[in-house]
Parts: structure tokens; C-alpha cells; sequence
């Protein structure tokens, strides 16, 4: 006998060959993003939730909004938001974070009084490019006259409000040692909310913008002293990853440092870097 109250229905709606086709096309023509056969079923469960926003009840209408020029204006941005991958950590390979504060730092000599700077290229919700302010601004407490900024770019603006709002459920901090977690944090004054917010000097130091890694060239007018580019590339194909690196690279000073995510390198790449560490490279 079936059950009338069946709360265990699939409401899925299925996505068709065809329609997964255009789609993974589309997205990894305007944003590098490869989507193998097997990601179908992710990008199925992704998308749910704009067919339900949009009211639509098969991934054929969804396409032919995203498709038309209404879509394209509106819905791009939208699709990209849940489309991308965005999982990231305050002080995530914690190994990077030791080389520049004893490494880089440590030998950096300020005669010049340049604002020493770092970009954030794929920095998800904010946890990177907090965690490398915090690194700068302790340094600068022991450094007379030593300045620093970020510039922190993702596609996705959903995790870039995030960022600009620099509030994090609690848990998420537990990554922070705790002596700069006392130092960088504010708790909620209500105590029942279990979120902690940057401070605001540290906020201030960190620039966000929407920059799109296949746009033919990046509208960025600064040279950085290091670029941290990690846990991005790996969801593109070789030679984007290759061109997306040669881009990066011409807002890097020669002599400056560029990061990968663990997970990446740069093997068979003409790219004007050198290896010094495993995902660590200098600028040649
Ligand atoms: C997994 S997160 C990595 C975050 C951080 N770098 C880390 O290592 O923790 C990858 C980020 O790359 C962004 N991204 C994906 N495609 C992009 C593109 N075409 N242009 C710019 N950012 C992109 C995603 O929105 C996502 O926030």
C-alpha cells in the first residue's frame, strides 16, 4: 500500500544530456570552469535552486532564460554563484602563511617606503586574504613604517558580500591561532549569535572587487609583491590555467612571490616563474 503522506518524493528536476551540454559549454567558455561528463549530477543539484527561485520546472526553460538577453544580463551572475566551487579556510595550508611571515618578511628590507602588497586572485568568502592582513599587520607592529595592502578578486558575488561583511560563523575562527584570534576577532554582542567579525582595521586593508579570470586582460593598474592564486586553477583546463598565470604574472614584480593551491603546479607551463618550494615560486 503506498503511504499518502510521502515526504521521501524526489522533486528533482533532471537535467538532459542536451541541456548539460550547453550549459557546461557556456560556463567553461565565459569562466574557464571544466565540467566533465561526471560533474552532471553536481550541476543538476546546484542549479535546483535557481529553477525554483525563477519558478521554472525543467532545465530547457532554464536555458532558454539564461540564454536569451534578458538571462544573459541577469541570470549569469546568478549561475556562476552556485555554480562555483567556493570552500576555502582562514589559514588554510598553513605552510604558506609560515614562508611569508618567515621568509619573505623577514628579509624584507623597506628602503623604498612602497606599500608592500599582496593579491588574493580566487579569494573565495574572505578567509585567504583576512588571514595574509593579519600576517602583514603583525609584521608591521614590529617594523617602523612598513605598509601593506590586499587586493582580494573572486567571480562569484555572493562570496564577495561575504567578504566585505567579514562576518564568520564561530567555528570557521578556530583555525585562527588563538592569541590572533583574541587580537583580529569581535564577538557577537549577542551571544546567542555564534558569529565573530574582522576587525575593522583589518577590514580596511583588504580591497574586494569582481574580476573574471578569462577576461582578456585584468584592468589591474598595481604591481604586487605576491600573488596567491590557490585552489582556483585546479578546476581549469591546462592551457587556461597556463594563460591565466602568464596574466597574473604581469601585475607581479620580477623577484616577487607567486602561490598555488597543494594541489597545483606548473609543469609544462611557459610561465615566467621558478619553483623555490613545492607551490611556491619566484618571479623570473
Ligand atoms: C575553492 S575557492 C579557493 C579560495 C581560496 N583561494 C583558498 O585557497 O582557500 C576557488 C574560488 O575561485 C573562484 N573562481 C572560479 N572561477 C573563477 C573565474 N573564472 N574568475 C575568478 N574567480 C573564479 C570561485 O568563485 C571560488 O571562490
Amino acid at each position: 500500500m503506498t503511504n499518502p503522506v510521502n515526504n521521501n518524493q524526489d522533486y528533482t528536476i533532471k537535467l538532459t544530456n542536451k541541456n548539460f551540454n550547453q550549459l557546461s559549454s557556456f560556463i567553461n567558455l565565459n569562466f574557464g570552469i571544466k565540467l566533465p561528463e561526471v560533474k552532471k549530477i553536481m550541476l543538476q543539484s546546484r542549479l535546483q535552486k535557481r529553477l525554483k527561485e525563477l519558478n521554472l520546472t525543467s532545465f530547457q526553460q532554464y536555458c532558454d532564460y539564461l540564454f536569451s538577453s534578458e538571462g544573459q544580463k541577469n541570470e549569469v551572475v546568478n549561475m556562476i554563484d552556485v555554480v562555483s566551487t567556493n570552500k576555502t579556510d582562514f589559514f588554510r595550508e598553513p605552510v604558506h602563511f609560515d614562508f611569508l611571515a618567515n621568509k619573505i618578511l623577514k628579509n624584507y628590507t623597506n628602503t623604498t617606503q612602497n606599500i608592500f602588497k599582496i593579491w588574493s586572485a580566487g579569494c573565495s568568502s574572505g578567509e585567504e586574504p583576512y588571514s595574509l592582513a593579519i600576517i602583514l599587520n603583525e609584521f608591521a607592529q614590529y617594523s617602523t613604517n612598513f605598509q601593506y595592502s590586499i587586493f582580494a578578486t573572486d567571480i562569484s558575488t555572493i562570496v564577495l558580500k561575504k567578504s566585505v561583511s567579514a562576518i564568520y560563523n564561530e567555528d570557521k575562527s578556530n583555525l585562527i591561532p588563538l592569541n590572533l584570534k583574541r587580537k583580529y576577532l569581535l564577538k557577537n554582542k549577542d551571544h546567542n549569535k555564534k558569529n565573530v567579525r574582522i576587525i575593522k582595521d583589518i577590514r580596511q586593508k583588504v580591497k574586494f572587487e569582481r574580476l573574471n579570470f578569462m577576461d582578456k586582460r585584468y584592468n589591474v593598474n598595481e604591481m604586487f609583491d605576491c600573488v596567491f592564486c590557490r585552489n582556483t586553477l585546479i578546476y581549469f583546463k591546462h592551457e587556461i590555467q597556463e594563460d591565466v598565470i602568464n596574466k597574473l604574472c604581469m601585475n607581479l614584480k620580477t623577484g616577487g612571490y607567486f602561490f598555488l593551491g597543494h594541489s597545483e603546479s606548473i609543469t609544462n607551463m611557459n610561465v615566467p616563474l621558478k619553483q623555490i618550494q613545492p607551490t611556491i615560486f619566484i618571479k623570473i
